[in-house]
């Protein structure tokens, strides 16, 4: 349709390389909005009729309802929707839609009113998933469990205390998803093809029909800038880069040899030769769709960092990272939220397997500590216990009473009294005296679950309103299309 200026049709391989069609079904009814919007304003700023308006409006309101993603020889989207609106409400007026704009300005609001929605729904998402997460700990506040770094046991905590740890990763995730959200909340139509236009159009109103809080005001910045996309897709990644770290705790918590958890048979999958397996492939995906959500930051980044200032075709690309992407993060999250549902915790098994470990060493070298004994010595002393006990095989608490004795050297704490402190620290007196802010401490998991509910219920209105407002725009400017075409016999 746009060919005028060059000689000869498309061959049919190159439109299929050149067309982005097969992707933009996506947006498709982002531009039709932006269509309805921006032909709104040009009759109301009187650059088009009423009539005209209505005959482009009831065209593009048939072209919603159908399904246009049949083969034509349009480039993209864009292309499409105007040649139909064209055939349907003729060239006198569906000429006149695409005045003062330009494929560039649009295709920036397609995407950012595409992203704008996928936001709110990631940041719903992650929402629940966080508040499955806080009840989870809630009903494992009792708990205890070895705390693990380098993969060996480290000090005695709470599984509640684990789950708080990945609920306050995911609240940073949905933090930098809400945050990102108000600077793609803004219209980057009516920047035309890059310098803007001098038809009288009024871009502020274009941006209030659709729901934005503000224009991106900058015709080239408008048309050139992708770095939102990359700035959701980043997002991205880290959030899927948290969740498959917490993927492979679970897989490593799932094997036959922890049994820490248990994962209901309808998050896993079974082999097809070995009738014993019950795999946690669900959990794997997590990491490999990881993977996958990084390569296309990667995509989006290396498009980016070459290109020169105003729309190039390279941009086109971009859209391929970002549909997925989504699809992803939503499907990831809504998996996780119903594993953690349905899981089991091995209770018993958490707390046996402090038994074979040390892990209450620092606990008493603590304790030494505050008997006045500079940690420095504690922790020798308390290094030379583990040792003699590992050495024989023992735990700490069946040190003989010579075997303590030996450990001391220069009488810095009588011999009776240390084997009487190893004797009365045990994994529930550690979590009692746990208080630092922030701990495994029984007391700290309280209170960081009743402050991380109130913050949940903070980010929930916030996402309902911003979903709300959107809605409202798009419903006022919905009524004000139905007015125009009611009009128009
Ligand atoms: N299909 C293009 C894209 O997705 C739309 C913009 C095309 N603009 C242009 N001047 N060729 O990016």
């Amino acid at each position: 349709m746009y060919r005028s200026r060059l000689d000869g049709k498309l061959d049919d391989i190159t439109l299929e390389f050149l067309s982005s069609i097969s992707d933009d079904s996506v947006i498709a009814q982002y531009d039709i909005l932006g269509s309805q919007a921006h032909t709104l304003m040009l009759f109301e700023n009187k650059i088009i009729s009423k009539q005209e308006a209505a005959k482009i409006l009831h065209a593009l309101e048939k072209i919603k309802k159908e399904n246009i993603s049949e083969k034509s020889d349009a480039e993209d989207i864009h292309e499409l929707i105007e040649s139909l609106v064209i055939k349907k409400a003729g060239k006198d007026a569906g000429g006149k839609m695409h005045t003062a704009r330009s494929r560039n300005d649009q295709v920036a609001l397609d995407i950012r009113m595409k992203i704008r929605d996928d936001i709110n729904t990631v940041c719903f998402c992650l929402n629940q998933t966080i508040e499955t997460l806080i009840d989870l700990a809630a009903k494992n506040e009792h708990v205890i469990m070895p705390l693990y770094t380098h993969m060996q046991q480290a000090q005695v905590g709470l599984f509640s205390h684990f789950l708080l740890a990945y609920a306050d990763a995911l609240f940073r995730d949905l933090d930098r998803f809400y945050v990102a959200y108000g600077r793609v909340n803004e219209s980057p139509l009516g920047a035309g093809p890059v310098g803007g236009t001098s038809i009288p159009i009024d871009r502020q109103h274009t941006a209030k029909l659709l729901g934005f809080k503000g224009l991106i005001e900058n015709s080239i910045d408008a048309t050139t800038s992708r770095d939102f996309v990359a700035e959701y897709l980043g997002n991205a990644s880290i959030l899927m880069t948290n969740l498959s770290r917490m993927a492979e705790d679970f897989i490593i918590w799932s094997t036959s040899e922890f049994s820490f958890i248990e994962l209901a048979d309808k998050f896993t999958s079974t082999s097809s030769v070995m009738p014993q397996k019950k795999n946690p492939d669900v959990l794997e995906l997590i990491r490999g769709k990881t993977s996958q959500v990084i390569g296309y930051q990667m995509a989006v980044l290396s498009n980016l960092k070459g290109l020169p200032s105003g729309y190039n075709r390279d941009l086109q690309q971009i859209k391929v990272s970002i549909w997925p992407t989504s699809k992803i993060l939503v499907s990831s999250l809504l998996v996780v939220n119903s594993l953690l549902k349905t899981m089991k915790v091995n209770e018993k098994k958490l707390r046996q397997a402090i038994d074979g470990g040390y892990s209450i060493s620092l606990d008493i070298a603590e304790a030494l500590v505050r008997k006045g004994i500079p940690f420095r010595n504690a922790h020798k002393i308390v290094g030379n216990l583990v040792q003699i006990a590992s050495n024989s095989k023992k735990s700490l608490l069946a040190l003989s009473a010579d075997a303590v004795k030996s450990v001391i050297h220069n009488n810095e704490i009588d011999a009776k009294e240390l084997h009487k402190i190893i004797q009365s620290v045990t994994p529930e007196s550690s979590l009692e005296t746990r208080k630092s802010q922030g701990s495994s401490g029984k007391h700290e998991q309280q209170r960081m679950i009743d402050n991380r509910k109130r913050k949940v219920q903070a980010y929930m209105g916030g996402t309902n309103k911003r979903t709300n407002e959107v809605r409202s725009a798009l419903e006022v400017l919905n009524h004000n299309v139905m007015l125009l075409i009611k009009n128009m016999n």
